[in-house]
């Protein structure tokens, strides 16, 4: 299967990686086989090019701007299981938390990461089977678990069926565990309407509940047999708030979109602590526009199709034949005063007519179609997964590093 032919699965090219996992995995069952294609982190001063299926890899900036491989960061040793590529970093704590999922208990194996990178102890968390789990959320005292029933069946594959599948019978479960716990034994779980979710865009507390804001899939199924068939079937994506109550131990869920967004993300200051505003991607199987989200206005979950009103502040269009990546928001410069949706948000774009690429940078505040900045590229930047912004003092000290 050639990654560029799919492209267009949007936020569901994971699955088709997983595949590919699979197939190494079946061969040889070492480390060092990733692609490192999937999403970047940085903390404690390095740059991470992160895949689910394998250890991180310490990549350089260099100052030409070109990119150097240092090597895949193991931390000394001690980092036995893979790392989701979707680690995250506390931003008023500089730790990192991540975990790591394998065909082979413990399925889930989670590790917080001081922010002077020393790796602590695993903590296996028990799920009845392998399942893909490919994000997961912090809060400031809580890290949550996504067990939901898309499961791994590497012997299915050599069957000739497919490594994962979804059971649309079985319901969603959520673990949300004290986030410095050193045993699982405090985790608390949670059961929801069937689901497999992607991507989260953030999580924290209020009051008794913990709230979780995802972009939900329902008919999963259906997305995996498009995937392997090349066209995409009638999946939905869509926002949804989920709470836990911690008290009661009961669990609900809001709609707050119609379909179809997923690469949800948000001011980044804000990871773990109650914040206003998600950008999204638009588009079924390309993604045509970015959207953003107020989520102190009431859910416009009735309409037909994502437009501006109730909670949708704005979409920016690519227009006709023009596709996009993922938008990361970059915040306005610490030390004026910024508001959460003081900054802008960058991404890709390529027009498939002129087969021109650039980047584009929009006001996020205001959401114009008008960009603040376009800047044209001298050749195509494929669509890629996820993004990563660096600031010139991360710049800098990753370069520095070792
Ligand atoms: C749990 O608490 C929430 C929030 O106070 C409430 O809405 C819900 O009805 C409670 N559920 C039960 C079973 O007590
Ligand atoms: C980030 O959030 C903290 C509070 O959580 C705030 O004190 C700080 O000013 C914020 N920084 C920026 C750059 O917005
Ligand atoms: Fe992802």
């Amino acid at each position: 299967m050639k990654i560029g032919d799919v492209k267009g699965a949007f936020g569901l090219l994971m699955i088709l990686m997983l595949f590919l996992r699979m197939i190494l995995r079946v061969l040889d069952v070492s480390y060092g086989i990733g692609t490192g294609n999937t999403a970047l982190v940085y903390h404690h001063g390095k740059l991470l090019a992160l895949s689910e299926e394998d250890k991180p890899y310490v990549i350089k900036v260099l100052e030409n701007g070109d990119l150097q491989t240092i090597g895949m960061l193991d931390y000394e040793n001690k980092l036995s299981h893979t790392f989701t590529a979707h680690a995250k970093v506390d931003p008023l704590t500089d730790e990192m938390f991540t975990f790591g999922y394998s065909l082979f208990p413990p399925y889930v194996t989670y590790r917080v990461i001081s922010k002077d990178g020393m790796i602590q102890d695993p903590v296996p968390i028990t799920i009845p089977a392998p399942v893909i789990m490919h994000d997961f959320a912090i809060t400031e005292n809580y890290a949550i678990f996504m067990d939901l029933p898309m499961y791994v069946q590497p012997q299915e594959m050599l069957k000739g069926k497919y490594a994962a599948s979804f059971d649309p019978t079985k319901r969603a479960r959520f673990g949300i565990l004290p986030r410095y716990a050193k045993y699982e034994h405090s985790i608390r779980w949670f059961e929801l309407p069937n689901c497999f979710v992607s991507h989260n865009a953030n999580a924290w507390e209020e009051d008794d509940e913990v709230v979780l804001v995802t972009c939900r899939l329902e008919n999963a199924d259906d997305v995996l047999d498009g995937v392997i068939e090349g066209k995409i079937n009638n999946f939905k994506c869509e926002l949804y708030e989920m709470r836990f109550n911690m008290k009661n131990g009961t669990a609900s869920q809001e709609q707050l979109s119609v379909s179809t967004v997923d690469f949800p993300q948000i001011n980044k200051n804000y990871t773990g602590r109650k914040q206003r505003y998600v950008y999204g991607s638009v588009g079924n199987t390309k993604i045509k526009g970015i959207i953003k989200f107020d989520l102190h206005k009431v859910s416009d979950a009735g309409k037909e199709k994502l437009e501006v009103g109730g909670n949708i502040q704005g979409i920016f269009e690519l227009g006709p034949g023009r596709y996009g990546s993922e938008a990361i928001f970059v915040p306005c410069q610490p030390g004026i005063t910024c508001e959460e949706d003081d900054g802008y948000l960058v991404l890709f774009v390529h027009d498939e007519n002129t087969r021109k690429s650039e980047v584009n940078v929009i006001d996020a505040k205001t959401m114009s179609s008008e960009p603040v900045a376009v800047v044209e590229l001298p050749r195509r930047v494929p669509y890629g997964f996820h993004a990563l912004f660096l600031n010139e003092e991360q710049l800098q000290r990753q370069q520095a590093g070792v």
